[in-house]
């Protein structure tokens, strides 16, 4: 008997027991057996669950398209919090704001850390892609990196680049010189690369190798990333390997181009303002090697690319369904600008365009799964035990559509934010409605770093658009007719932002005299000629 607990226990050989040292071995190796025996179920109770299939999962209920539909579903049925294991994943699910500041904000220590994509080979330690690194030193480094070029570049007010870019980007709607979600694409990288690199050049490489990063890190986007045992595969069976050794070949090619060029410009002292500028100023106070900022700054460049271009195509979307509010916003941009285009300064005094946008996002919000937590501890909250390992999710769509937060919440109706009866309106209006801190932005220590940026880019390129433009509907070239656009299918996409295909919406001038404007604006902003891009692989 002795001899057997000894064995077990990997202890050194101890000759003779008495009962209290018997008793006190038993009652450790109790402690222990239970505690993994009861491994998960420590802390509390478990929590509600749809079930399904012991690997699996419920698979058979999941909209793979859309399947933050599927967790809103869900929690109508199983609460604001519940877990579901799928494919060999647990997922704990919040569906309310409340709970997730509790768990992703208020214990944010245990809940930092991303899940490995399966794909991506290093993507969590390689000091590499920011928003998918573990909870590690590259985090603290980068992530304090990111914060400060971006506190730099708002306090620079964007370098004064916004308002030529949005100009550009209109009097492009004007001519029709490309389909106008190409165009949108065209803005939102030519932007992104101005803040990185200081130059829009490298837009063209940087937005493509952009949409192949999403395609390859997108739990939907590729097999392997549902199937992770499928990783083990040798490449010439699983093809989703091969594929991502060309994306990673292509990125380095496009990103350490951008930044030797940018580096040589700044050698002979033409490099503009812009991440890169600020890193070769500040180099030794960053702290960062130069892999980290290389890859910190083209990071950036490619996140700001990709999250810009869904708020922005759900704006144009929705408001072409809405003409009256297109109306409320050109009226309110004639009576305060007086005829020039609205700047990032100018955002105090237009409360009704930024509650167009700001509905805008809360109607389709544009990370509608939001992005995984790792808990790295099993935890209680509430009563309930929430697993170690498993992925934590704020589901966007869930919260924004909330009855409970949103007084008829499938309804776009961005008077909810200007009417002081409503529960949602918030004073004075020269700051809200306002898109930072909103839900769809993240949670706690992994908190989207470009708010700022976003919430001045799209004020002024939306502003842009209604500035010059009545947009609608495409028409049905068959009846003649607008056409009724829907949402959830333009929408459907298996990528955490789902981006749509293009659709050609229409931009008819609001009049001669405005197109005429247009024209004048952008041959005052200077930019047609200079600085052209580079339209090729780096
Ligand atoms: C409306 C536009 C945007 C939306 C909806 C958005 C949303 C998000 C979300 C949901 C996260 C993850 C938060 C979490 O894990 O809880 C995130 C992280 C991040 N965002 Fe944004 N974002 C936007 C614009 C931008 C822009 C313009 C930039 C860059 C200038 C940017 C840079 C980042 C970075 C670097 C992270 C990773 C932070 C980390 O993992 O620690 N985002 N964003």
């Amino acid at each position: 008997m002795s001899s057997q607990f000894v064995g077990l226990m990997d202890l050194p050989a101890v000759p003779v027991f008495h009962g209290i040292q018997l008793f006190s071995i038993a009652f450790v190796v109790l402690a222990f057996t239970s505690r993994l025996f009861f491994r998960g179920r420590t802390l509390g109770k478990a929590l509600p669950t749809p079930g399904g299939l012991p690997w699996a999962g419920p698979v058979w209920a999941v909209e793979a398209s859309n399947i933050y539909t599927t967790f809103k579903a869900w929690s109508e049925k199983f609460g604001k919090l519940y877990e579901v294991k799928l494919f060999g994943q647990n997922l704990i699910i919040i569906s309310d704001p409340a709970i997730a500041k509790e768990i992703l904000a208020k214990k944010a220590k245990t809940v930092s850390d991303r899940p490995a994509l399966a794909l991506v080979k290093g993507s969590k330690d390689s000091g590499k892609y920011l928003p998918f690194l573990g909870n590690n030193d590259h985090l603290t480094r980068q992530r304090r990196f990111g914060v400060l070029i971006n506190n730099y570049t708002h306090q620079a007010n964007y370098h004064g680049r916004m308002l030529p870019e949005a100009t550009r980007f209109a009097h492009q709607l004007l001519t029709k010189s490309d389909s106008p979600f190409m165009l949108v694409d065209q803005v939102c990288g030519r932007l992104s690369c101005r803040m990185a690199f200081g130059t829009p050049a490298p837009r063209a490489a940087i937005s493509r190798s952009a949409h192949n990063f999403m395609q390859n890190l997108s739990p939907g986007g590729q097999i392997t990333n549902v199937l992770t045992f499928l990783r083990h595969l040798p490449s010439w069976i699983n093809s989703d390997k091969h594929n991502e050794s060309m994306r990673v070949d292509i990125e380095d090619r496009v990103w350490y181009g951008s930044y030797d060029k940018a580096k040589a410009a700044y050698e002979n002292g033409t490099l503009r303002a812009s991440y890169a500028k600020y890193y070769f100023d500040q180099r030794e106070k960053t702290g960062l090697s130069e892999h980290e900022a290389l890859h910190g700054i083209a990071m950036m460049a490619t996140v700001s690319i990709l999250t810009l271009i869904a708020p922005l195509q759900r704006w144009i979307v929705v408001m072409a369904q809405h003409p009256e509010w297109q109306e409320a916003v050109q009226k309110e941009l004639d009576e305060v600008l007086h005829g020039r285009m609205a700047d990032y300064d100018d955002s105090p005094k237009l409360p009704t365009l930024r509650a167009t946008i700001l509905e805008s996002v809360r109607w389709a919000s544009p990370v509608p799964t939001g992005i995984p937590h790792r808990l790295e501890e099993d935890m209680e909250y509430n009563g309930y035990h929430l697993s170690k390992n498993s992925n934590v999710l704020a589901c966007d769509w869930s919260m924004c559509r909330s009855n409970e937060y949103y007084k008829d919440a499938e309804t776009f109706n961005p008077s909810r934010y200007l009417d002081p009866d409503s529960p949602a309106y918030k004073e004075p209006l020269t700051e809200f409605p306002k898109l930072q801190n909103h839900s769809v932005f993240g949670w706690g220590r992994r908190t989207c770093i470009g708010q700022d940026y976003a919430a001045i880019q799209m004020l002024v390129v939306c502003a842009a658009i209604m500035y010059a433009f009545n947009i609608s509907p495409p028409t049905d070239p068959k009846t003649g007719q607008k056409t009724k656009l829907n949402l959830q299918e333009l929408l459907s996409t298996p990528n955490v932002i789902p981006i749509m295909e293009p659709i050609d919406i229409d931009f008819t001038p609001r009049s001669d005299a405005h197109a005429q404007r247009l024209q004048e604006a952008y041959r005052s902003s200077q930019i047609q000629d200079a600085e052209q891009e580079e339209d090729e692989c780096l």
